[in-house]
């Protein structure tokens, strides 16, 4: 039995601790994410994203709190809360030697999955990929490689799927691809926790947003719940709603919405948040 029943979040996390040495890098992190949605964790570098993702994936423990996933808690039942996720780093974890087709079977081998070729042709498919399928993976572009890594971490589906910087690193074209795999994952009925740095990708992907910052989450809700937290800016006659960047910016202190004149001279490439 787990103690889980009251639960029906797919994550449900609690008073989340984790130092390294004398670096509190969580310091009570709460979150839930609803099963079969797609919730952005947003944060500067080194805001402890990977840390909390590898918590709830449990491939670290935390100092204290507790965290269920998928109805079980990764401190008392590691081994379930395994089978019930999956994890994809920012790193792809595709052998380049082996073809699209040939990695998946692979996996699909080593999960003990039922007809494997059958399971890769299915992912090849739905990610685009079937045209790729018997080419080697080191020829593949940033964004087919994500993809089949994502399609990788699909085999045995797993009902939470851990996406930790999807798309760091990837050219404005490949991160529309990855973005058009993750809906698909989220319209599958898979639950998926994204961290991200990326405003844009938090707006455009996520149900919910929460903002880690100083080791907790700041804020947490729709995309339309977070800009309602900071007053419309008046400029003349003009009406200009804040934009998830002032949200994000104003709770990080990077630059408030207040500090207009820094923020109109801004060419709008450089204004990515700070470390
Ligand atoms: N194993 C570790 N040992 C020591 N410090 C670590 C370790 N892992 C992460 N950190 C530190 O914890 C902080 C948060 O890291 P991380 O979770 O990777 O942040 P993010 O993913 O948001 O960029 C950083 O300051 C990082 O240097
Ligand atoms: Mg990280």
């Amino acid at each position: 039995m787990t103690t889980t029943a009251s639960h029906t979040a797919a994550i449900a996390a609690t008073g989340i601790t984790k130092a390294f040495g004398t670096l509190d890098v969580l310091r009570g992190v709460d979150l839930n994410v609803e099963p079969g949605s797609i919730l952005a964790l947003l944060g500067s570098n080194g805001a402890g994203k990977t840390t909390l993702v590898k918590i709830l994936a449990t491939l670290i423990h935390a100092d204290a709190g507790t965290a269920l996933v998928h109805g079980f808690d990764v401190a008392d039942e590691p081994a379930r809360v395994r089978e019930s996720v999956s994890l994809t780093g920012q790193f792809a974890a595709v052998d380049e030697v082996l073809t699209g087709r040939e990695n998946l079977v692979l996996v699909a081998r080593l999960r003990h999955v039922r007809e494997p070729a059958a399971v890769a042709a299915e992912l090849l498919a739905r990610f685009s990929l079937a045209d790729a399928a018997d080419r080697r993976a080191g020829t593949y572009s940033g964004g087919m490689r994500r993809r089949l890594d994502i399609a990788m971490s699909l085999i045995g589906d797993p009902p939470v799927i851990f996406l930790d910087e999807p798309t760091t690193g990837l050219d404005p074209e490949a991160r529309l691809e990855v973005w058009d795999a993750v809906r698909q994952l989220a319209a599958g009925g898979t639950t998926v926790l994204l961290t991200t740095q990326y405003l844009d990708e938090a707006e455009q992907l996520a149900d919910r947003i929460a903002i880690l910052h100083e080791g907790r989450i700041r804020v947490d809700g729709t995309l339309a719940e977070l800009k309602r937290l900071l007053p419309p800016a008046e400029v003349q006659y003009v009406e200009k709603q804040p934009s998830l960047e002032d949200v994000f910016l104003s709770l990080v202190g990077a630059r408030g919405p207040e500090s207009g004149e820094r923020g109109a001279e801004a060419d709008d490439s450089e204004r990515k948040p700070r470390s």
